[in-house]
């Protein structure tokens, strides 16, 4: 009765089931996998939040393909905003003609995935990565061909790996910019051969920058938004879960940029993807500006919160061996390489079993090794230093 693209294990996997009875239980969990940024007790503006969902122009009805030019002003307001990162002094000029509002990056992916993939048509993706990827792809009957990153004094992609992957039915390259959970940003020199390889191959660029603004080290030079690289047809992903921390909102984009023959025809055929849909409701566009002004009041709180977080770890590191954490560039997570003495599955249910602790295991972001573990660095700083010390009390035992 179904389609097999919806042949999915629909089981619940053993950690799962681990967390849920712990709860059940009513034992109190720290958990380290917090990443709903709604719940890890920040200082939100809700009275201005609030009052920018309540305007009177939204009784008005205006069907726009890309989106309500006010939202998409904001979002070229963003990029301008963002303008210097990198070391570069490009005048960022995202247009707002090349602006398409989704109601997240899983949406503004499976736009970009119509518009390049027939049945059957490959994308390289990064591996380690987001989960989400796979699901994605399955509903629009693509086939994901994993490109590893390889960790070695940080982590960088693997070129010739990719070059293995390239088949006739490869569209287009997936990078996520910094990516979730290495915290790893595309390189300065990988720029100039990643544009090189999707040139080389007729490939386009799909790239989700949602961590984009969390950069550790050195916010001011940064890492540059894809959203102006013009050398391939480029969809560059983001949206206000992230830069905002109000994945509630549902309010995400694709800018499209490159050769500009390119961007046209990309341009057409997006807007017609987005206008069967139509899926942007009206007060939420008039907010935009609004919403994407209050990333000034949330993201410094976010970017304290990871900085005290990874020295807490790094502090509790250094008293013991047994496990070092992988470098993070940026994003809200980090991984944790620690002693293969079982798989990382038995090892994260005995520590919800018997210290009352969540972490994910590195196979859910498709680790290729047992060994890794992977902590969300937003989680509240009581909980997480609490949490660490078990999980390394654990791993000692
Ligand atoms: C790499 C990456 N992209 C996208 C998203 C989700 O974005 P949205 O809520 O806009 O779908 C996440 C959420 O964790 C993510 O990690």
């Amino acid at each position: 009765m179904f389609s097999e693209r919806t042949n999915w294990t629909l089981v619940q996997n053993p950690f799962s089931k681990a967390v849920e009875q712990a709860h059940a239980d009513g034992a109190k969990i720290l958990d380290l996998t917090a990443s709903n940024p709604t719940r890890v007790g920040l200082e939100y503006d809700s009275r201005a939040i609030l009052a920018a969902l309540g305007s009177a122009r939204a009784l008005d009805y205006d069907p726009q393909a890309k989106g309500l030019l006010v939202a998409r002003e904001a979002v070229a307001g963003y990029y301008r905003d963002n303008r210097g990162r990198g070391g570069k002094d490009v005048a960022s000029n995202v247009s707002t003609e090349r602006i398409v509002l989704t109601t997240s990056t899983s949406e503004g992916y499976s736009y970009v995935f119509r518009l390049l993939c027939n049945a059957g048509d490959e994308l390289l993706v990064p591996k380690p990565s987001y989960p989400l990827f796979e699901f994605l792809a399955d509903l629009q009957d693509v086939k994901l061909v994993p490109y590893p990153l390889i960790y070695d004094h940080g982590w960088q992609m693997d070129f010739p790996s990719m070059e293995r992957g390239v088949t006739a039915r490869t569209r287009g390259v997936v990078v996520v910019h910094p990516n979730n959970p290495t915290g790893s940003y595309v390189q300065g020199g990988e720029r100039g051969l990643l544009n090189a390889f999707c040139r080389a191959h007729g490939l386009a660029l799909i790239v989700d920058e949602v961590f984009l603004d969390y950069e550790l080290e050195d916010e001011d030079m940064g890492h540059a938004s894809f959203a102006e690289n013009r050398d391939v047809l480029t969809f560059t992903l983001s949206g206000l879960s992230k830069i905002s921390a109000l994945p509630q909102m549902k309010v995400a984009w694709v800018v499209t940029s490159g050769p500009e023959g390119e961007v046209a025809a990309a341009m057409g055929r997006l807007e017609v993807i987005a206008d069967t849909y139509l899926s942007m409701n009206a007060p939420i566009q008039w907010a935009v500006p609004a919403l994407l002004e209050r990333r000034k009041n949330i993201q410094w709180q976010l970017l304290e919160r990871v900085r005290r977080n990874l020295a807490e770890l790094d502090r509790q590191l250094a008293g013991q061996k047994a496990c070092q954490r992988l470098s993070v560039e940026g994003g809200w997570y980090a991984v944790l390489r620690v002693p293969v003495t079982r798989s990382d599955e038995e090892l994260v249910i005995e520590l919800v079993r018997k210290r009352s602790v969540v972490v994910h295991p590195g196979h859910f972001y498709d680790f290729p090794e047992d060994g890794y573990l992977v902590l969300s660095l937003i989680t509240p700083e009581g909980e997480f230093r609490e949490g660490i010390g078990r999980l390394l009390q654990c791993l000692s035992a």
